[in-house]
Order: C-alpha cells, then sequence, then structure tokens
C-alpha cells in the first residue's frame, strides 16, 4: 500500500499455497495430513503467472473449495479505509 501511495513502480503477489508434492512437503507430513498433494511443477507455474500478471494474490491447491475458502474477500476492502487514514502530502515528501 505504501509503495502504490508513493507511485514506486513495484508489484508485490502473496502467494496461499495448499499442500505442494515437494519431496521436503511429502516428508513432513507423511503419515500426519491426509490431503492431496497438488504438483509442484503447476504450483510453480502459476506463481511465475502471478508475479509476471502483477496479481495481488495467487491460491493454489488441488481443491477448489480450499482455494475458495482461503480467498480473503475484505482485504481489498481494508487497504481501501487505512489509505484513507494517511495524510498524503506528508507521506510523499519524507
Ligand atoms: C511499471 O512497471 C511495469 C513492469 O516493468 C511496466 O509494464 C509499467 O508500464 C510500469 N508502470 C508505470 C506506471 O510506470
Amino acid at each position: 500500500m505504501e509503495y502504490e501511495a508513493t507511485k514506486v513502480n513495484v508489484s508485490i503477489t502473496l502467494c496461499i499455497l495448499g499442500l505442494i508434492d515437494t519431496d521436503t512437503a511429502m516428508k513432513a507430513t507423511a503419515g500426519i495430513y491426509t490431503a492431496q498433494a497438488s504438483p509442484k511443477e503447476e504450483c510453480a507455474l502459476e506463481i511465475i503467472k502471478g508475479g509476471a500478471l502483477r496479481q495481488d494474490e495467487v491460491y493454489y491447491d488441488s481443491s477448489i473449495l480450499t482455494s475458495l475458502l482461503l480467498r480473503n474477500p475484505g482485504r481489498k476492502i481494508m487497504e481501501f479505509l487505512s489509505l484513507k487514514r494517511y495524510n498524503m502530502e506528508r507521506f510523499i515528501n519524507n
């Protein structure tokens, strides 16, 4: 939000991922967590696409339902409301 307010042209993509079938994740969750793991190659592509397209957020999970539940529709509203509290003149000149 601060970069946007100060016209710094940078994009930040928040990636919220489900269980991905990397060796580390598979070892760490074996026998503990039973969710279907998503393919790492497809996950990597989604992350790259999200960054290249300057998306605010990327949600990636094999379950469509989980992907939908992970979304945070209130965030944009909160950002808009909090930005209104800045004194932009002072913020930009400092
Ligand atoms: C911001 O950077 C992107 C990627 O380099 C570019 O496509 C876009 O035109 C830039 N926007 C502004 C307002 O400079």
